[in-house]
């Protein structure tokens, strides 16, 4: 296969992680079939529609069904057979002990194993546990029914190649990449995967040593969990300082930007708040201790680091209790329910954390996000306590807070004259400390940061 210039790639699992690969691969010149077994999921991406939120993908997918690079469809034996490479990027959700469910995965690797007639790389995309390539290779290289003679094994290789996208940064992640890093078995295996990436390459001007990191399968595998785990680590560091900043009176800004001055630290995820949230980190912190707990490794500091997050949001609460002891019948505006800026993503969201405990003791809420609104009602409901708001002034009208939850940028550019006007008590929890304490103090509000 090395060095074809016409290779086909099946990408199965068309979600965050799926389908900006498939794009991005498709835009990279290779022709992408993608598989996914919702087939109103296929019918919508066929015509067009993108059925979440995720920056650029929606202009890429029209572009290549229309250069025909892309195509959408849910027949997977089809779609194994006019493919040189499969992908996995089907979803690893947890169980509720923490542990990783790997069993999407493991009926794509029987249904691969069933269609599989000739040759194939099987690349594994999706975030999983260590050893989770080994277990798909063993199932592919099992017998089909009514079969006796090992099928796919002596057809099949399989390939780690974690993602590192991030969620409303997908397709700038794809094309930008700080590292590839490879799991293989099988070093001969090599060529064909630089050549995969060698449009990448030409595309951005980089070589194949400047990102390319080759090691084998569960060292991929682990490099994806330890890094999620030691930014999630980082966050929780910050935090916990924060807490201290917080009752000396001292602040976490000047600290963040003290020590991440020192390069061995680094400026990136030392911004102190309510916490981290979202699809990944805290799911693959906790596969990651599960892994430990597996192995008979001691993982407590990452169990820490959990617990750490977790207690974000009582700080942030007992700070507004603190302020206004009794809050039945108070009214809060909420700016921000997404997990961060630019995604319209509430799972594990601190900010949906908040809003319960808040509702649980009949606090009145006014919410206003750009872009999370829709699926924040289509996920969680609402209530006779919430309301929603057409934008963040409009959200805090007769309020006694304003509450940040999400660090979306325009939050800072609000009209702070106009915001005190229309505010029945002036006072800002900033659960992400965003705004310039001087500046809002100055503006006649009542300020409260996580340690600022
Ligand atoms: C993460 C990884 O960054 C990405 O490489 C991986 O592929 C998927 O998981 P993502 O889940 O999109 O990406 O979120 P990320 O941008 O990492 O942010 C995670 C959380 O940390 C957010 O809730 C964010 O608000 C919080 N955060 C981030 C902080 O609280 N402070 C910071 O300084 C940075």
């Amino acid at each position: 296969m090395n060095h074809k210039t016409n290779m086909t790639l099946a990408v199965f699992g068309l979600g965050h992680v799926g389908l900006p690969t498939a794009l991005g691969f498709a835009d990279l010149g290779w022709n992408v079939i993608g598989v996914d077994s919702d087939r109103s999921k296929v019918e919508s991406l066929t015509k067009g529609h993108v059925p979440f939120f995720e920056d650029g993908v929606d202009s890429l997918l029209k572009k290549h069904l229309k250069s025909d690079k892309f195509v959408v469809s849910s027949d997977s034996n089809w779609a194994v057979n006019q493919a040189d490479i499969l992908f996995i990027c089907v979803a690893t959700p947890e169980y509720k002990d923490g542990s990783a469910d790997i069993s999407q995965i493991e009926n794509l690797a029987y249904q691969l194993r069933d269609s599989i007639k000739s040759y194939k790389i099987v690349i594994q995309k999706s975030t999983t546990p260590v050893n989770t390539a080994e277990k798909i290779r063993i199932i592919l290289s099992q017998p089909k029914e009514n079969e006796e003679v090992q099928s796919a094994d002596k057809f099949v290789d399989v390939v780690v190649i974690p993602e590192f996208l991030r969620e409303g940064k997908a397709i700038e992640d794809f094309f930008n990449p700080q590292r590839i890093v490879v799991g293989l078995d099988d070093m001969s295996l090599k060529e064909t995967i630089i050549n995969l990436y060698m449009p990448l390459f030409q595309k951005i001007g980089k070589e194949e040593q400047d990102l390319m990191i080759f090691t084998d399968t569960r060292s991929a595998e682990i490099s994806k969990n330890a890094a999620n785990s030691f930014l999630a680590t980082k966050l929780s560091f910050i935090n916990m300082v924060s807490d201290l900043c917080l009752k000396v009176g001292a602040n976490i800004d000047s600290v963040s930007r003290s020590i991440g001055a020192d390069p061995r630290i680094g400026t990136d995820f030392l911004k102190a708040g309510i916490g981290y949230g979202g699809e990944c980190l805290p799911k693959d912190l906790n596969s990651f201790i599960d892994s430990g707990k597996t192995n008979g490794v001691n993982f407590s500091i990452l169990e820490e680091v959990q617990k750490v997050n977790d207690n974000r949001v009582t700080v942030y609460l007992s700070q507004i209790k603190d302020t206004l002891p009794n809050l039945k019948d108070m009214s809060f505006a909420v700016w921000g329910l997404a997990f961060k800026p630019n995604t319209d993503e509430i799972r594990n969201s601190p900010a949906i954390n908040i809003i319960n405990k808040l509702i649980e003791e009949y606090a009145k809420l006014r919410l206003y996000d750009p872009l999370a609104m829709p699926v924040f009602k289509n996920q969680i409901g609402t209530s006779e306590l919430i309301s929603f708001a057409s934008d963040p002034i409009d959200a805090a009208v007769d309020s006694n807070g304003v509450l940040i939850l999400t660090d979306w940028p325009q939050f800072k550019e609000q009209d702070l004259s106009k915001l005190f006007q229309v505010m029945k008590t002036p006072i800002i929890f900033d659960g992400r400390n965003m705004l310039d304490r001087d500046f809002v103090t100055e503006s006649g509000f009542e300020y409260y940061g996580l340690g600022i």
